[in-house]
């Protein structure tokens, strides 16, 4: 009898054990196997997860600035920012661009900048690759995007960019501020946007930078308030009477900078013929006007009219009141139509884009 118990519990407890090893199996079975959907964004999402393990934001030392800037050689110096100047170099390896912050009065923008770039990593995003802080004076070292910011293309250099080149930094920006506002720990609002702050890669592809001025708002909460920032000619009208920080004011700059991508004019007018501000004089076009005449004349009318009407009358819904405003999501969509529509016709004119 004490046998049979025995033999008994021998067995229940081999079967148990089978059950148990069969079950882990079986776990780590489905976790291999890959999301349903698109493989390429699969593969996108495993290889951003890479990334984020490889640069993960690190603390770097002041010898290590030296060394990659050659001592912060004037040869180095690639642009000059409200905060300090800007200089390229190699660190581990990697092409950057350190800004060069003296830190009085400047603290408390840097160790915005720090903690919320440095989570918050897209594609159309610029990474924050690390930072140095010193007692007077601190560094913040960002991916190189080498073909610097939108507001050089726009106003600084004579080579032009064609229409579908404008259009493409347009997506890549739109899904950069959609994925902020999106954010899955909250919205983040930019707080700056301006063609400054769009910066163009190896490719073109647009990246937005500077998220010193960012918030974050906590789901469910429909705006902080805060004092008023940003530049001049981009900020809301509504946000500077109330303080009142929301998503909506980062649409309205985006508008503006729209407005500036199609017309490769700047914010404020020197031209005393026309009136200064830009989107006034969109709408005042847009209105019964002839709108191919806000195009920048650089373009030599080589687009897609439709598509450029298209871009123009989105750019006046995002500078209107805040209630008429799309969403990020809506105007990355119109903006994917308006490429779609210009790609399609682009074999009628004669220049090659690329
Ligand atoms: N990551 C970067 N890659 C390439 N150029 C950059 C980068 N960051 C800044 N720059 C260059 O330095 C200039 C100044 O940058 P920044 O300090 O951000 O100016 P601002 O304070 O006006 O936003 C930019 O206009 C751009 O030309
Ligand atoms: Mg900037």
């Amino acid at each position: 009898m004490i046998g049979i118990f025995f033999l008994l519990g021998i067995t229940s407890t081999v079967v148990i054990m089978i059950i148990i090893a069969l079950w882990i199996l079986l776990k780590r079975k489905s976790k291999e196997i890959p999301p349903k959907g698109d493989p390429a964004i699969h593969s996108i999402c495993v290889s951003e997860e890479l990334i984020l393990a490889e640069n993960a934001c690190k603390k770097i030392s002041i010898k290590e600035i030296y060394a990659a800037t050659n001592n912060l050689h004037v040869h180095n110096f690639i642009g000059q920012g409200i905060s300090g100047k800007v200089y390229k170099g190699i660190l581990n390896g990697w092409h950057v661009a350190i800004k060069h912050i003296i830190k009085e009065g400047q603290a408390e923008t840097f160790l915005r900048e720090v903690t919320s770039l440095s989570h918050v990593r897209h594609p159309n995003l610029v990474i924050l690759r690390g930072y140095c802080e010193k007692e007077h004076e601190c560094f913040l070292v960002y991916e190189l995007c080498s073909n610097g910011s939108l507001s050089e293309w726009l106003f600084g250099k004579p080579i032009v960019l064609s229409w579908l080149q404008r259009l493409k930094i347009a997506v890549g920006s739109a899904r950069g501020l959609h994925f902020l506002h999106t954010y899955e720990g909250g919205c983040i609002v930019h707080r700056d946007i301006k063609p400054a702050n769009i910066l163009l890669a190896d490719n073109f592809e647009a990246k937005l930078s500077d998220f010193g001025l960012s918030k974050l708002i906590d789901l469910g909460v429909s705006h902080v308030s805060s004092e008023v920032r940003g530049t001049f000619g981009y900020v809301d009208p509504e946000y500077r009477r109330n303080h009142h920080v929301n998503s909506a004011g980062d649409v309205y700059s985006f508008g503006m900078v729209l407005l500036q991508i199609i017309s490769g004019k700047r914010m404020i007018s020197l031209d005393m013929t026309m009136p200064a501000s830009l989107d006034k004089m969109a709408l005042s076009l847009s209105n019964g006007g002839n709108t191919s005449e806000f195009a920048d004349p650089r373009m030599n009318g080589e687009f897609s009219m439709e598509a450029f009407d298209l871009v123009l009358k989105l750019a006046i819904s995002c500078t209107a009141h805040k209630r008429l405003r799309p969403s990020m999501e809506q105007v990355v969509k119109k903006l994917e139509r308006a490429l779609e529509i210009s790609a399609r016709s682009s074999d009628i004119y004669s220049v090659s884009f690329s």
